[in-house]
């Protein structure tokens, strides 16, 4: 399968598509990751640490779903980091394509929910979305769902803005999205993930509780036992 790590301009993508790649390895999947963005730092992270689990393949060319799909053991977790949308639209195009999954990255703040919602420049991400469906085998967009980050304990806007994008806005007239209970919370120690080994808990415990409400929804296979 391959799931998409999407964002529109909003922050956090990679660490989220490094840290998810670590808790897939040790929920027993074989993983393989392609950075589709061009800064590809998802690929310096993998060459600067020892314990990266997995290949990351660069694969930034908005010929990923002709080029780079066909070539994808399927029977493994491909996992995409695509740069943020609103730059990268033909490169997040072909990735929606052929995506399983998407996985859309957002902090609970006006800012980026309003990235997320109407960008002042480009097309909202829902429409990427939706208009992906035409160039899909299956007719259908992709199942998308919204995993919320940085969130800060105790603080009123995960539910906030959880309930404006599940709600489709104030009044119901926007896209409504499916936004997962798992919520990122903000740390220091994924502040500073990036480029660094997965050796603290707090690297680990919020994205093993992200795989695990991913299986329990259906997104993802149940994970080999003894691998
Ligand atoms: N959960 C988090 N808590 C605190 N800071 C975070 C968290 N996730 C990401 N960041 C910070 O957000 C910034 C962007 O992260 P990055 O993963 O590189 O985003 P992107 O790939 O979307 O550009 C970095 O400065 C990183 O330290
Ligand atoms: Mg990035």
């Amino acid at each position: 399968m391959l799931i998409a790590s999407l964002k529109p301009r909003t922050m956090g993508g990679t660490t989220n598509t490094g840290l998810l790649a670590y808790a897939l390895a040790r929920a027993g999947h074989p993983v393989t990751c392609y950075d589709a963005d061009e800064s590809l730092q998802l690929a310096a992270w993998a060459r600067d640490v020892d314990d990266f689990p997995c290949q990351v393949h660069e694969a930034d060319t908005p010929a990923f779903a002709t080029t780079v799909y066909p070539e994808m053991d399927h029977d493994r977790i491909n996992l995409v980091d695509t740069g943020h949308a609103e730059n990268h639209v033909d490169i997040v195009d072909s990735v929606l394509e052929v995506a399983d999954l998407a996985l859309v990255t957002l902090s609970p703040t006006k800012p980026e929910y309003e990235r997320l919602t109407k960008p002042e420049r480009g097309a909202p991400l829902a429409k990427l979305i939706k208009r992906s469906a035409a160039l899909r085998d299956s007719g259908q967009p992709p199942v998308t769902v919204v995993l919320l980050n940085r969130c800060q304990a105790g603080a009123a806007s995960p539910k906030t803005y959880g309930d404006l994008l599940t709600n489709g806005g104030k009044d119901g007239t926007e896209p409504r999205w499916d936004v997962l209970t798992t919520q990122i919370p903000r740390r220091e120690g994924i502040a500073s993930a990036v480029g660094f080994p997965c050796d603290k808990p707090e690297r680990k415990a919020p994205y093993d509780a992200l795989v695990t409400e991913l299986t329990k929804l259906g997104h993802l296979p149940v994970p080999r036992r003894g691998v």
